[in-house]
């Protein structure tokens, strides 16, 4: 699939199929116990990723590429940073809009489209948390040398870990259930999507709750 596809689905899953799901993930409204988990590693995965930026992001502009309903915007710019945005679900950008938080330190602005877009401009960081897990490793690797030109310091983003559990239910389907036509998501190793890179990957930490399985990765051009 190419990586023009791959983002089509997954904006018709996240534009129509699931953004009330979604929305609710992302609220403090109560949700069922595999989902309770799922959030709570999101939250986990949050701290990991904001804890590889420098402690003081006062006038650092940073993109939150797939920014979703905003949390991580909102957090950043809480901490001095000036965010930027985007989504390629409009829906989505609109909830992040809605829920935006007055007088934070650092300015917040939301828009729709793709994280390549160049008209989007320069970066300190950039944070891409769980944007890029349907992406074949050759997409990742388009989507950090895209960035690369663009992005001063480092970029922390997560993919789906090839741990044996996943790549078991990847291979029976349920990493793609046809029910609601989600995008399928790929589990990969660091080492190759490295190797397709012109810059350097580290693994950082990995995020294990109950069906939420994320590794966090750190690149640097
Ligand atoms: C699993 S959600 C995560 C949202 C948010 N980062 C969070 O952690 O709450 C993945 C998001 O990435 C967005 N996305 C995927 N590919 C994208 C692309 N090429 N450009 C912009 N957004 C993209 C999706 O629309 C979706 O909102």
């Amino acid at each position: 699939m190419t990586y023009e596809a791959t983002r089509d689905n997954v904006e018709t899953y996240f534009d129509r199929t699931a953004t009330k799901t979604w929305e609710r993930l992302t609220s403090d409204a109560p949700v069922s116990g595999i989902r309770a988990t799922v959030r709570a590693g999101r939250d986990r995965m949050r701290d990991v990723l904001i804890g590889q930026l420098p402690d003081d992001l006062t006038g650092a502009r940073i993109l939150d590429a797939g920014c979703g309903t905003g949390a991580l915007s909102f957090e950043l710019a809480a901490r001095g940073a000036d965010m930027v945005g985007v989504d390629i679900s409009p829906q989505l950008v609109a909830i992040a809009e809605k829920r935006k938080p007055a007088g934070t330190r650092g300015t917040m602005s939301f828009s729709a489209g793709d994280m390549l877009n160049p008209a989007l401009g320069t970066f300190d960081h950039i944070i891409a948390m769980d944007s890029m897990i349907y992406y074949s490793a050759d997409d990742i690797a388009r989507i950090l040398d895209g960035l690369t030109p663009r992005l001063n310091d480092n970029m922390v983003f997560t993919v789906a870990p090839r741990t044996p559990l996943l790549m078991a239910m990847w291979r029976v389907g349920k990493l793609f259930p046809r029910s609601d036509r989600s995008p399928t998501m790929i589990p990969h190793q660091t080492a190759k999507i490295a190797a397709k890179t012109s810059g350097h990957v580290r693994d950082l930490t990995r995020v294990t709750s109950g069906f939420y399985i994320s590794q966090a990765l750190e690149y640097r051009p």
